[in-house]
């Protein structure tokens, strides 16, 4: 008899830490700098493409399984000028509901039962529950703080014979680390000597401040053959609710990517495509108005952690930054941020969980904030924080 309840696939996986940290910070009305969800609108003239997108009447019906043609030519387009990547528009790109599914997708269709998958920790926190739906093992390898940076050995030791994919994280969510291309050739050398894959999440690739510089890993010698590049709208231009995503690479790693999304989703909200399309459109002034904007938003984040008493170092790229709590407070980063929320009045996310079990010591002195807010959400946080000096 089998009794009604959850099938064994999904049993461990309980509620992610942003639904949980959400639902915290509403109930005790915490200032929210816990998930990256923009409290602020993206450029209207991409809202205004997708609602004329919507009365023109010609967009209300299923858009084509891979995407429609004008969002995947301005996929394959920025690839092109920002990074000199040959993409096929046709058949070397996915347009997804989200990053997320992006992801997912690209382990469902590329990944076998059995296989070994290395994710670098911290990690996007859907890589090991799609790694294990594929029936897959993941295999850890740690950033160690202050700087989060991996240790070359310990990156050579997780690669074996059964290693068929790296999901690889740059501009690095939690971590705010943009990888230099010394630490990319490392791994594209370490994936092109053992005939791995690579599972590139880029989505933060506008985001950046100063020197840093992203180099998608799809363009050192030989990675573009064995790369999948994941973007999101969410992130590129700020729309995090639209849920448009997208992959990119050679068209039979894509195609492995599209036979597993033809039965989940089958074809991505067709509006919001038509929307996104037009972002893609608006030229490289965008980016740069937006790196302004969050260049602004990171030197308020850092006077909020500073007027706190925490440490923490100058992200070079994504809108979150850890900190480090343990001259304040005497106790775990799950600990803190439970205090942060009911006594304090802000949110923030404990890193931890995005560690494998084993390892969630390394960042027990941490928490991650976004500054993905309006300044006067950030001032009212910096507010609240000062009570932690005592
Ligand atoms: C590394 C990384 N990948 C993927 C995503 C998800 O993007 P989307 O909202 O488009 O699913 C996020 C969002 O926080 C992320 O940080």
């Amino acid at each position: 008899m089998s009794a009604p309840g959850y099938a064994r696939r999904v049993a461990g996986f309980g509620t992610t830490i942003f639904a949980e940290i959400n639902n915290l910070s509403l109930q005790h009305g915490a200032v929210n700098l816990g998930q990256g969800r923009p409290d602020f609108d993206g450029p209207q003239e991409v809202v205004e493409a997708a609602i004329n997108a919507l009365r023109s009447g010609n967009c209300n019906q299923y858009a084509p399984g891979r995407g429609i043609p004008q969002l995947m030519e301005g996929i394959a387009q920025h690839a092109a000028v920002f990074y000199d990547l040959e993409v096929d528009p046709e058949n070397g790109v996915l347009v997804t509901p989200g990053a997320t599914e992006a992801i997912f997708c690209s382990i469902m269709g590329l990944i076998d039962p059995g296989d070994e998958v290395i994710v670098i920790e911290p990690f996007y926190d859907s890589y090991v529950p799609g790694i294990e739906m594929a029936g897959a093992t993941p295999i850890y390898v740690s950033l160690h703080p202050p700087d989060w940076v991996f240790e070359p050995d310990e990156l050579r030791a997780a690669f074996s014979d059964r290693t068929r994919a790296i999901m690889n994280n740059t501009p690095k969510n939690p971590t705010g680390r943009v990888f230099t291309r010394a630490e990319l050739q490392l791994i594209a050398d370490l994936c092109l000597k053992h005939d791995v894959i690579v599972i590139a999440a880029e989505v933060y690739e506008p985001l950046l401040f100063d020197n840093a510089r992203h180099v998608p890993i799809a363009s050192l010698p030989g990675m573009f053959e064995r790369t999948v590049t994941v973007g999101s709208a969410g992130k590129t231009f700020g729309m995090t609710g639209w849920k448009i995503g997208w992959v990119y690479g050679p068209p039979d790693l894509i195609t492995g990517a599209w036979r597993s999304i033809q039965f989940t989703s089958f074809a991505t909200n067709h509006p919001a495509q038509v929307g996104v399309a037009h972002g893609f459109a608006m030229g490289s002034s965008y980016y740069e108005e937006y790196q302004a904007l969050y260049h602004g938003k990171r030197a308020l984040m850092m006077d909020v952690l500073a007027g706190a008493g925490m440490k923490s170092i100058l992200p070079q790229g994504t809108y979150f930054v850890m900190a480090d709590f343990s001259d304040l407070f005497d106790g775990d980063d799950v600990a803190f941020t439970q205090h942060m929320i009911t006594e304090i009045g802000v949110s923030c996310i404990p890193p931890s969980v995005f560690f494998t079990p084993e390892h969630r010591h390394i960042t027990k002195d941490h928490v991650r904030f976004t500054f993905c807010k309006n300044d006067d959400t950030l001032l009212q946080a910096a507010e609240r924080m000062r009570k932690l000096r005592g």
